[in-house]
């Protein structure tokens, strides 16, 4: 990989000099949370959204957001690519101690680090891909962007073990929460629904716009709970965040999703999403 410049800590450094200390509590702990933000051509896609769930996502490990909306910007600008579709990967953890110990620090600064990376067209948008169904292992703070993707790894590798794009959650009711790394959507009845926001998946921004395109262009929605055997008979799914945009399933867990071809209704709201996307430039 070129050496890029990333930002660590008020410094602007190629990629292979950013290094922190053994020391840093995301190392040890885990103990950190992290964005991710689509950059098109130069123009962050709805970066206030982005920073709200970033303090959200701060507030609920008990740290404050350092920087304001416009600082933020300056600190990205000099990573950013503007003839390239590019995201901005931010994380801040709690920062260095001096020794040990699961409690909070007292008096430690946090580790602020960014980088830009290219976004590679995804193979599967236009065919489709396959995706298993998992149960969820994780954690009830899953509205927090941590860094602690433990359990988000050993469910997607599950699935790409068994040639899937992605592995779709099921809690122990039978309910789906969402994707090891995305948002799910289903057609059912004609009607897209996707799971209400809940401490039981991330608040996916690619889902909120969704939806307000849905709601825009008259297209049938809504936030609804979804069981495995509503999924199972679900005639469209979609797997969504901000790095793939809009993933359509066409096998799950070795069964065709209706005829195995990718649907209307995907064809008609990733179309809209393009266009609003081409708007913001
Ligand atoms: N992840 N749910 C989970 C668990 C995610 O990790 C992601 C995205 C989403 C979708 O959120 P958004 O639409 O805001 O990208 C939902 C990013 C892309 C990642 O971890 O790289």
């Amino acid at each position: 990989m070129k050496n890029k410049i990333v930002y660590l800590n008020g410094q602007y450094l190629p990629l292979d000099q950013a290094q922190i200390s053994v020391m840093d509590r995301g190392f040890l702990f885990g103990d950190g949370i992290y964005e991710v933000i689509p950059c098109y051509f130069g123009n962050l896609f709805h970066f206030q959204a982005h920073l709200d769930r970033l303090i959200a996502s701060l507030e609920g490990i008990c740290m404050v957001n350092p920087y304001s909306a416009e600082q933020w910007l300056e600190i990205f600008k000099p990573l950013m690519d503007v003839s390239k579709n590019q995201y901005i990967y931010l994380q801040i953890t709690r920062g260095v101690a001096p020794k040990r110990d699961h409690a909070f620090p007292e008096n430690i600064q946090p580790t602020i680090f960014a980088m830009c990376s290219d976004i590679l067209p995804f193979a599967g948008l236009e065919t489709g891909v396959k995706a298993i169904t998992l149960d969820e292992s994780r954690w009830q703070f899953c509205n927090i962007k941590s860094i602690n993707l433990l359990a988000n790894i050993l469910l997607r590798q599950q699935a790409v073990e068994q040639e899937c794009a992605e592995a779709i959650l099921v809690n122990r009711d039978g309910f789906v929460t969402e994707g090891a790394a995305s948002n799910v959507f289903a057609v059912i009845n004609g009607e897209l629904v996707t799971p209400p926001k809940s401490n039981s998946i991330l608040a996916g921004i690619t889902r909120d716009v969704i939806l307000e395109l849905a709601e825009k262009n008259n297209i049938p929605h809504r936030e609804d709970s979804i069981s495995l055997d509503a999924l199972k008979t679900a005639t469209e799914i979609w797997v969504t965040s901000s790095t793939r945009e809009i993933i359509p399933v066409v096998e799950l867990d070795g069964q065709r999703v209706a005829d195995g071809k990718v649907g209307a209704v995907w064809h008609k709201v990733n179309s809209i999403f393009q266009a609003y996307k081409q708007s913001l430039l």
